[in-house]
């Protein structure tokens, strides 16, 4: 799990916890090692639990995260990556409302993190996931990203990396049919979810429309452990509804 230390990231680390077929987790982000959270579910779960310190947007660091993972073991069945940004007010960078707003570095780091990394993290774990059972190359996208679907405007640095992403994960999918057949490949949208990077955005969700990050744990892990490889290369929502590109 990318991205495992606050947020949707880190109630899939506690929901996997609770699933018996799940032998080891191995729980990364660029502050893991300082999450509370994370550092009580391992002390509970020594073996278990593995909490490792990545950014994903350095592949130097991907490719360590790798090399960890398989000195440990030989394969993996799921990687998810729950890492993406929207604001960071340390870094000034906040959505888009109009085209004057657009800046470089605004675009790179929103490039790099929701766009760069999961295609970076396909690259180094693919021969970790390619085996001769299922496996599952899961992204958490938004439905922003959707291009079909963008009715509203603005958002451009988020909208766009994620577009970026959805592209990558498409074209990752059609390669990985050919060169690991068993895997899935999919990009999924959580839903409006009760987190850091939708809390200042809330009050406009419709009532009912916020979801805690514990249901939309659950119900991506059952899209990941369920969805089977001729269903790689689409782009899901938390209840298994097909979104347009
Ligand atoms: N929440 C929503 O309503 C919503 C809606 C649509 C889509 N999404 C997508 O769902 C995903 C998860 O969102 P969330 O709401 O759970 O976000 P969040 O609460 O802000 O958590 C983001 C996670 O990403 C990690 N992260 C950030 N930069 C990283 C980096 N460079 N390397 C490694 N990890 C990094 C953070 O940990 P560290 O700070 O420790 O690195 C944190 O654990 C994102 O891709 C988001 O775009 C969310």
């Amino acid at each position: 799990m990318i991205g495992a230390s606050h947020g949707i990231g880190l109630a899939m680390v506690r929901d996997l916890l609770t699933r018996p077929q799940v032998t080891r987790v191995y729980a990364a982000s660029r502050q893991a090692l300082l999450s509370d959270e994370l550092n009580t579910l391992a002390s509970d779960q020594v073996e278990r639990l593995q909490v490792l310190s990545v950014d994903s947007t350095r592949e130097a660091d991907i490719v360590r995260l790798a090399n960890e993972v398989r000195e440990r073991d030989q394969r993996l069945h799921w990687l998810i990556n729950s890492a993406g940004m929207l604001h960071d007010t340390a870094r000034n960078i906040r959505p888009e409302k109009r085209l004057e707003q657009v800046d470089t570095a605004q675009l790179e780091a929103l490039f790099r993190l929701n766009a760069f990394a999961p295609i970076l993290l396909a690259k180094h774990f693919l021969p970790l996931l390619n085996h001769d059972q299922p496996a599952c190359f899961a992204s958490l996208s938004a439905r922003v990203g959707s291009i079909a679907d963008n009715q509203l405007g603005g958002w451009y640095s988020y909208r766009a990396s994620k577009a970026a992403q959805n592209q990558f994960i498409r074209t990752f999918a059609i390669e990985a049919q050919r060169r690991a057949p068993n895997l899935t490949c999919l990009a999924l949208h959580p839903g409006t979810t009760d987190t850091g990077l939708s809390k200042p955005f809330q009050k406009n969700v419709t009532e009912g429309k916020l979801f805690s990050p514990a249901f939309v744990a659950e119900h991506l892990l059952d899209l990941v452990f369920t969805r089977p490889a001729t269903d790689s290369g689409r782009f899901l929502a938390w209840d298994g509804s097909e979104i347009p590109w």
